[in-house]
Order: C-alpha cells, then structure tokens, then sequence
C-alpha cells in the first residue's frame, strides 16, 4: 500500500496533486506535521486536513513530528484525521497519547526514529494499530533510504506478528523509490509512505503503478 506525502507536492496545487494519487489507486494520504523543535523543520498544521478532507475519501494518515503531540491529537481529529502516529521520542507519556488518540476515534500509530529501540513496541502492545518506522531522520523529504534499516523492518515484524492476532500495519516512512520499495516490502513493511519519487516526478500515475508493481520489485 502507498501513502503519497503531501510534503513533496506542490501546495500552490494541493487538491489537483492530490487528486492525481487517489487517481492512480492511493488509499492513504501521509501528512507530515513538524514543529521546528522535535525536528528542525517546519511544516503544515490541521488546516491542511480539515481543507482535504470534503473532497477525498482515504485515510488521512497524519504523522505529528511534534514535541508534546498530546496537544494536537483533538485539533487534527476534529479536522477529519482517521490515523495518527506520534513519536515516542517526543513525549513522557507515549502510552496516554495513544490511548488519547483511540479516544478521540482515530486508529494510533507509534513512530520511531532510525535509532530509537523496537523494545518500546512490547510495553505498548494493544494501544497501537500500526507502527511507522522512520527509514531517514525525520524533518526532510528527499533523504536518502537508510538500508541499515532493513533488519530492524524485518524484526519489527516478527514482534508485530508475536505480539498481535491482529495483522498490524508496518509503515516505512523516507527515502521509498522503485529502487528501495522492493527490499523494505521483502523485510515486512506493507505500507510505504512515498514523497519526493511520486510528487517531485512527472506522470504520478505510472510512479505510483511503479511503485505498486514496477519492475525494480524483483
Ligand atoms: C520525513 C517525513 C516523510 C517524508 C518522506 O520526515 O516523515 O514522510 O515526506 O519523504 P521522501 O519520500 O521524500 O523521503
Ligand atoms: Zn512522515
């Protein structure tokens, strides 16, 4: 499953950008949420959603890169979020927030950046129903795939299956192309968050078909 992010689109043309995505077969959309203080850069807020929202059906998928996200899961459910993934880098209390945005009717995503322990994953077992794996430093679109990260996408899997009857969703979110998609979906993730390879290219329709069944899978 491909989860275009907006973060890579051009905002002067977000609905006609977006539109073409959903076109092509997207079934989430990722919105990156940044602070300028979890993450050095800065992004877009709720309003962005809220403005999405009347004219798509899929999954709004926001990942707050935020310090203290705890503060923003009502704003971003309100706006029209059906998942939201926190880092639990940036809270105290990462289980309450998860528990908070379930409570706030929205499916609950952990995030952890490239260096951050899967371990967290067994503590928090049951609060989440998907897990977004950063694959670069958060903060930037257009990094490169950290293929050190491949073992951890294969043994965050096995503890998603040991620990849950439910198949949760395993996200790899920066650096996702033809050329990398193949080995992280080898590894175990099943949703691969895609910015600059589908916004910054032309005929988003054959990248996202690429990325769905292209060439460079085998
Ligand atoms: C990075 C963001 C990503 C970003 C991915 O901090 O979380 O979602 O948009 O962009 P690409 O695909 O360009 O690496
Ligand atoms: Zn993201």
């Amino acid at each position: 499953m491909i989860a275009p992010s907006i973060l890579s689109a051009d905002f002067g043309r977000l609905r006609a950008e977006v539109d073409e995505v959903v076109q092509a077969g997207a079934e989430w959309l990722h919105i990156d949420v940044m602070d300028g203080q979890f993450v050095p850069n800065l992004s877009m807020g709720s309003l962005v959603v809220k403005a999405l929202r009347p004219h798509f059906s899929v999954e709004m998928d926001v990942h707050l890169m935020v310090v203290s996200p705890e503060r923003y899961v009502e704003q971003f459910a309100e706006s029209g979020a059906d998942r939201i993934s926190i880092h639990v880098e940036a809270t105290d209390h990462s289980y309450r927030a998860l528990q908070q945005i379930r409570q706030a009717g929205c499916k609950a995503g952990v995030a952890l950046n490239p260096g951050t322990p899967l371990e967290v994953l067994r503590w928090l077992a049951g609060e989440y129903d998907y897990v977004n794996l950063m694959t670069v430093n958060p903060g930037f679109g257009g990094q490169q795939f950290l293929t050190t990260m491949l073992p951890k996408i294969r043994e965050a899997r096995r503890m998603l299956d040991e620990l849950s009857t439910a198949s949760l969703d395993l996200e790899i979110d920066g650096g996702v192309s033809a050329e990398t998609i193949g080995a992280a979906s080898a590894h175990g993730a099943n949703v691969f968050v895609v910015g600059t390879a589908l916004f910054g290219a032309d005929h988003r329709g054959a990248r996202m078909r690429e990325l769905m069944s292209g060439p460079a899978w085998t």
